[in-house]
């Protein structure tokens, strides 16, 4: 409360405007941030001299050569008008094959442009020469086959089999593998597409889809609200559409589309909880695309089109947690953005804490409490295994890929942070407080110093003992978590406890353990109670009374093979390597093979499984897998 954060307070109007002014000519990453216009050091960029508004986007998605090839064109805000300053922009593996600028839209000429030399991490600035008056400048160009943001899947890595399939995933800074831009998240742009694709496939984007568009190979969308690039987001291929209220809707492969329409049709409930707590939901429409198996995450936010992993549908909605959280990220991350990804707390940590609100008003507090203990349990888990700098809320990413901050510090740290607020300032003082943060930032980017300024004028100055008892610092810039950080707790999960300890104990058999009425939660709860290494019998014991092998939910199934590769229990191996081939979300492939490298033997099988299934992970989860079994190419 003292010392660093009380001083930022009073200086924050003035960081607004100042922020850090750069050098362009010779972009530099690395720099440290400060203020709204902090410099961004995943970005070449310069906004703060010449800033892109708005992309008119055109592609044909040619599947044969796994390429995008078209064109953009960015309009430009020049800072101040008529300034020298050239325009920067991120790009990855692009092939320029012509820039363009032109004064009025509709005359252009050819410019000046250089591309640099590829960091592996950022890949090239991409330098225009513009004229004082320049307003607009055109780039034709292709991906290359290897754009980290691009999957193309073959039919048969599609649950029809007949058609292939692509998409995108652009966060956190993958989109400039697909598209030249300033690809930092303190930029927002509207956009435009036309997406030209084979004859008889659908196309859909994070924008307004119309879900009656023809399948004549030609897609028209616009995107009217300013969004970061890291939310810009395309798919193509055989879906089909079933609406599931007034403004919510699901986009699937025909035959995933009905299991996927009841597993989400509490989507418009959730958004009416949303709104009761925290105001308006301002993107129109709010639909979800179910990707083929190989999507490397559990759910991406992109505006109006949540993508999500179907190994959510569970058939008993009991992991649409996932909806709730994809769908809060509409307030936190969506309308107000972590300005850069050291800020990364704040979409996530804001997010998970809204997704258990969303989860109480719709499913009741026995059900947020015990996701909010199994999310605490995810946190100690990550803090045994990360080092200190990356227990930091305010992690450093300079110099490092964004996707590292990917761990449960910011969502489950960020979100103990937001629930001790809450119990110290009361419910709904928070709350109020919330509203007004999103309300005063809607539409905008911040930094991590900008919200602790805001959060010390709007609620902590205003009742300095409370205040005291709110360890900030500690919260923000130190490894670890506050002793006085809430301890989520669940009656229900307290009678799960004394049931495991019973077998354990042998005071009852694996068959008379009472789990008729557990959930999934439960379920979760049960099996991380249970020591490991477990004994192969006792493995076996639990096996037969309950199938876990069996699990069709990919929640419990995950916690089963886990302990089934700890405790070396044999009988679940295949069903390991039909998991670890069937499906790439990076949250359960990772902490598998990792298990599995442990032992020699357990690092041969991982090989074996990984021979098979590499092509068809996501790049993004082959960097992750290549790493940890330390995979050579032949
Ligand atoms: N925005 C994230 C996914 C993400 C983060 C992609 C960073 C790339 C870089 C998304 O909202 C998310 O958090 N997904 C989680 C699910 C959630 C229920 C915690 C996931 O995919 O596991
Ligand atoms: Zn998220």
């Amino acid at each position: 409360m003292r010392g660093r954060f009380a001083r930022i307070a009073a200086p924050f109007a003035v960081a607004m405007v100042t922020g850090c002014r750069q050098e362009v000519s010779a972009p530099r990453p690395g720099t440290p941030s400060a203020g709204a216009e902090a410099h961004d050091p995943h970005s070449y960029s310069n906004p703060h001299q010449v800033q892109v508004s708005h992309l008119d986007l055109d592609w044909d998605v040619l599947f044969d050569e796994k390429i995008l090839r078209g064109s953009v064109v960015l309009t430009l805000e020049r800072k101040p008008p008529g300034g020298a300053a050239p325009l920067v922009l991120d790009t990855r593996g692009l092939k320029i094959e012509k820039a363009e600028t032109s004064v009025d839209g509709e005359t252009f000429s050819p410019a000046r442009f250089e591309l640099g030399a590829p960091d592996k991490i950022l890949g090239s600035a991409l330098t225009i020469a513009l004229a004082p008056d320049a307003t607009r400048a055109r780039l034709t160009y292709t991906t290359s086959p290897e754009a980290t943001a691009l999957q193309w899947l073959s039919p048969s890595q599609t649950a029809g089999k007949k058609h292939p399939f692509l998409f995108t995933q652009s966060q956190a800074i993958h989109a400039r593998s697909w598209i030249p831009l300033q690809d930092t998240p303190a930029v927002r742009v509207t956009y435009t597409a036309r997406v030209r694709t084979p004859k008889d496939l659908f196309a859909v984007m994070s924008a307004e889809n119309d879900p009656k568009a023809a399948r004549d190979g030609e897609f028209a969308f616009r995107m009217p609200q300013a969004i970061p690039s890291y939310l810009i987001a395309l798919a193509v291929g055989d879906v089909v559409f079933a609406s599931l209220g007034p403004r919510t809707g699901v986009y699937a492969e025909p035959s995933v589309l009905p299991l996927a329409a009841r597993e989400f049709a509490d989507a418009e409930k959730m958004i009416a909880a949303a709104e009761r707590l925290f105001g308006p939901y301002r993107w129109g429409r709010y639909d979800i695309l179910v990707l083929p198996p190989s999507f490397p995450f559990g759910g991406m936010e992109n505006p109006r089109l949540t993508f999500a992993t179907p190994t959510i549908l569970a058939g008993d909605r009991s992991l649409v947690a996932l909806v709730a959280h994809e769908l809060a990220h509409s307030w936190s991350g969506n309308l107000v953005t972590n300005a850069t990804w050291r800020d990364f707390w704040l979409n996530e940590g804001f997010t998970k804490y809204i997704e258990r609100r969303i989860q109480e008003e719709v499913y009741g507090v026995a059900r947020a409490d015990m996701e909010a203990v199994l999310g605490r349990q995810d946190l100690e888990k990550d803090l045994a295994r990360l080092p200190d700098k990356d227990e930091i809320l305010h992690v450093d990413l300079a110099g490092r890929d964004p996707d590292e901050g990917f761990t449960d510090v910011p969502y489950e740290k960020g979100a103990l942070f937001l629930r001790g607020l809450e119990e110290t300032f009361g419910r709904e003082r928070f709350d109020r407080f919330l509203r007004g943060y999103f309300d005063r930032f809607a539409f905008r980017s911040l930094t991590t110093e900008e919200f602790t300024a805001y959060l010390l004028a709007n609620l902590l100055e205003a009742d300095a003992e409370r205040a005291a008892r709110v360890p900030l610092e500690e919260w923000l810039e130190r490894p670890g978590i506050p002793a006085s950080a809430p301890r989520p707790s669940s009656g229900t999960f307290a009678k799960i406890e004394t049931q495991a300890e019973w077998w354990l104990s042998r005071k009852v058999p694996a068959s008379g353990i009472e789990t008729a009425a557990w959930t999934t939660h439960e379920w979760l709860h049960f099996l991380r109670r249970l020591p490991v290494p477990l004994a192969a019998e006792k493995m076996g014991e639990l096996d037969r009374a309950f199938r876990l092998t069996r699990s069709g939910n990919s929640e419990i199934l995950f916690q089963w093979l886990l302990m089934a590769i700890q405790s070396r229990y044999e009988g679940a191996y295949a069903r390991l390597d039909e998991f670890l081939t069937g499906m790439g979300r990076r949250k359960y492939l990772k902490p598998l093979y990792e298990e599995l490298v442990k032992t020699p033997e357990g690092r041969e099988r991982a090989l074996a499984i990984y021979r098979k299934a590499r092509t068809s992970y996501h790049p993004i989860s082959v960097e992750t897998v290549d790493k940890i079994v330390k995979w050579v190419s032949s």
